[in-house]
C-alpha cells in the first residue's frame, strides 16, 4: 500500500530534552533542572540548544520533506506560578514554531505535556499531589487558547507510564523514588489530569482532535498455558492497560484496581474524578514503540525493575513483578547497547492488537534508535538505524495493509538531543548535532533515506525483511 497524502510523516522531539535555554526568557525551573542540578547529573541545560536554533531545524525538516513536527510544550517556560500567571515570552516561542511550521507546510502535533513538570508543583509532592493534576487543566487551557487557532493535533501527556514508574517505582528519574504507593498515585492523577485536558478541549470547542501517547510495549507469552496466559493478563496491565484503557473506555481495568486494593490505598480516587475520566475519553493513540516483552509466570524472588542505562550492550533490564509476572528474553532476538530488544515483529501485532481492541485512529508517534556516535562535520553513515526504521515501518505498513487506521510516523528523533538519564550520549537523531558551542546540524544518511520514504509514500519500503525472524510468539530464555 502507499499512504494516503493525509499521513503525517516526521520527526519528534521533546521541550526538556531538546530546548536548553533553561532558565532563559522568564522560563522557571522545572522538576528536572532542579534535581539534576541537585544531584550534579548529566542535564539539559543546553541539551541541543533548539531554542536558539528553532527555525534552522524546521527548515531541515522541510528539506526532509516532512509534513508534521512532533513537539512539547513546557509547562514551566509557559506558566510562571501557581497562581497561573502566563508567560507571554513562552507563549512567543511556540508561536515561532507553530508560525514557522505553516511557513514550511509542516503540520504542528503538540504535546502539552512531555514530563517537564514546573518546581513550584514538584515541591508539593508533584505528581503525587492531585493538585498538579488540577492544575494542569488551567495549563492546558493556556495552551489551546493561544495556539489552537494553529493546532489540530494535540496530545494532552506523553507516556503516563513511563516517566511515573521510572521515578516513583524503579527511582531513577526525578524525583529517585521507590514507593509503589507514591506510583499508584502518580499514575492515577495523571491519568485524571489527561482526561481534563480533554474536557477542557471539548468544553472550548477547539478545532481538531487530541490524543494521549503511550510508550507502548505488546507482552508475549513463552506458552499457550493458563498460567503464561495469566502472567501475560498482568504485565499488559502493568505495561499497557492502565493508560490505554483509562484513556479510551474512561476506565482503569477492574481487575488490576481489584489486585491493587488489597495492599494500597486508592482513597486518591474518588468517584468525582472517576466521572471525569469516564466523560473525558480520548479521539486517537499515539503509540510509542521501541521494544516488545516477553514474560512467564513469577515464580520467585522479590520485585525488580532494572533498566540498562549504561549502555554496555551486554546488560539486560529486568522486570519482575512478585506474584504477577517476570519478563525472559529471547535469545533469538537483537538488542540495542541499552539492552532493548529490536524486534518489528512486536509492531505489527501490537498495532493490530490495539487496533481490534480501542477502534480509534493510531499513531507512531516515536520509533527509533538510540546509538553512539560522532558528530563531526561529515555525516554518519547511520545504515543500521536505517534498517531499524526500515523494518518497523515495513511493519507499520503491514497493519495498515490488514486494515488498521494509521494517522501518522514519527522518528524519535528529528535530531540529536538529550535522552533523560543517558544524557548526550545516547543519540536518535536524524540528524546530528555537534557537542560543540555551535551545535552545528549535519543530517545523517537516514535524513535523506526518510526523505525518499515519505516522497515514495512508503512504497520503497522493503516488506520482506523483517519477517525474517519467524518465531511469533517466544522461546522461554
Ligand atoms: C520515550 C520518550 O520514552 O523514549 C522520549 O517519550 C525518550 O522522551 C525516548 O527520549 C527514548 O528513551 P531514552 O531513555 O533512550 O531517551
Amino acid at each position: 500500500m502507499t499512504v494516503d497524502k493525509g499521513f503525517l510523516w516526521g520527526g519528534a522531539t521533546a521541550a526538556y530534552q531538546c530546548e536548553g535555554a533553561w532558565d532563559a526568557d522568564g522560563k522557571v525551573s522545572s522538576n528536572w533542572d532542579w534535581w539534576l542540578h541537585e544531584r550534579g547529573l548529566p542535564n539539559a541545560d543546553v541539551a541541543s540548544d533548539h531554542y536558539h536554533h528553532v527555525l534552522e531545524d524546521i527548515a531541515l525538516a522541510k528539506e526532509g520533506g516532512h509534513t508534521a513536527y512532533r513537539f512539547s510544550l513546557s509547562w514551566p517556560r509557559i506558566i510562571k506560578d501557581r497562581e497561573g500567571t502566563v508567560n507571554e515570552a513562552g507563549i512567543a516561542f511556540y508561536n515561532k514554531i507553530i508560525d514557522a511550521c505553516a511557513e514550511a507546510g509542516i503540520e504542528p502535533f503538540v504535546t502539552v505535556f512531555h514530563w517537564d513538570l514546573p518546581v513550584y508543583w514538584e515541591e508539593l509532592g508533584g505528581w503525587t499531589n492531585t493538585q498538579t493534576a488540577l492544575a494542569f487543566e488551567h495549563y492546558a487551557r493556556v495552551c489551546y487558547e493561544a495556539f489552537g487557532d494553529r493546532v489540530r493535533s494535540w496530545v494532552t501527556i506523553n507516556e503516563p507510564k513511563w516517566f511515573t514508574s521510572r521515578g516513583y517505582l524503579v527511582g531513577d528519574y526525578p524525583p529517585f523514588h521507590q514507593n509503589a504507593q507514591e506510583y499508584i498515585q502518580a499514575g492515577f492523577n495523571i491519568m485524571l489530569a489527561s482526561a481534563l485536558g480533554v474536557k477542557v478541549f471539548r468544553e472550548g470547542g477547539f478545532e481538531g482532535s487530541i490524543g494521549i501517547v503511550h510508550s507502548y510495549t505488546p507482552v508475549y507469552g513463552i506458552d499457550d498455558t493458563i498460567e503464561s496466559q495469566i502472567a501475560v493478563r498482568y504485565a499488559d496491565n502493568f505495561n499497557n492497560n492502565w493508560v490505554l484503557d483509562t484513556a479510551v473506555f474512561g476506565e482503569f481495568p477492574i481487575d488490576l484496581v481489584t489486585e491493587l486494593s488489597r495492599t494500597y490505598d486508592l482513597s486518591c480516587m474518588k468517584p468525582e474524578y472517576l466521572r471525569i475520566i469516564k466523560a473525558n475519553t480520548v479521539d486517537f493513540l499515539g503509540l510509542n514503540y521501541y521494544s516488545s516483552t516477553d514474560v512467564k509466570a513469577w515464580t520467585e524472588g522479590e520485585t525488580t525493575l532494572r533498566f540498562n542505562t549504561s549502555g554496555k550492550g551486554g546488560e539486560r533490564g529486568k522486570i519482575m513483578v512478585k506474584g504477577w509476572f517476570e519478563q525472559v528474553y529471547n535469545p533469538h532476538h537483537k538488542f540495542t547497547d541499552w539492552g532493548m530488544e529490536i524486534y518489528p515483529e512486536g509492531l505489527y501485532h501490537g498495532l493490530k492488537k490495539a487496533f481490534d481492541k480501542y477502534h480509534v485512529p493510531l499513531y507512531i508517534s516515536e520509533n527509533g534508535i538510540g546509538c553512539y556516535e560522532d558528530i563531526t562535520d561529515e555525516p554518519v553513515h547511520d545504515d543500521y538505524r536505517i534498517s531499524f526504521l526500515q523494518d518497523h515501518i515495513a511493519a507499520m505498513l503491514d497493519a495498515m495493509d490488514d486494515g488498521v487506521d494509521m494517522r501518522g510516523y514519527f522518528v524519535w528523533s528529528l535530531f540529536d538531543l538529550y535522552s533523560w538519564i543517558s544524557g548526550m550520549e545516547k543519540r536518535y537523531g536524524l540528524i546530528g548535532v555537534t557537542d560543540d558551542e555551535e551545535h552545528r546540524r549535519v543530517p545523517k544518511d537516514s535524513f535523506a533515506w526518510f526523505k525518499r520514504v515519505i516522497e515514495t509514500g512508503g512504497d520503497c519500503i522493503d516488506r520482506s525483511q523483517y519477517k525474517d525472524d519467524p518465531v511469533a510468539s517466544p522461546e522461554s530464555a
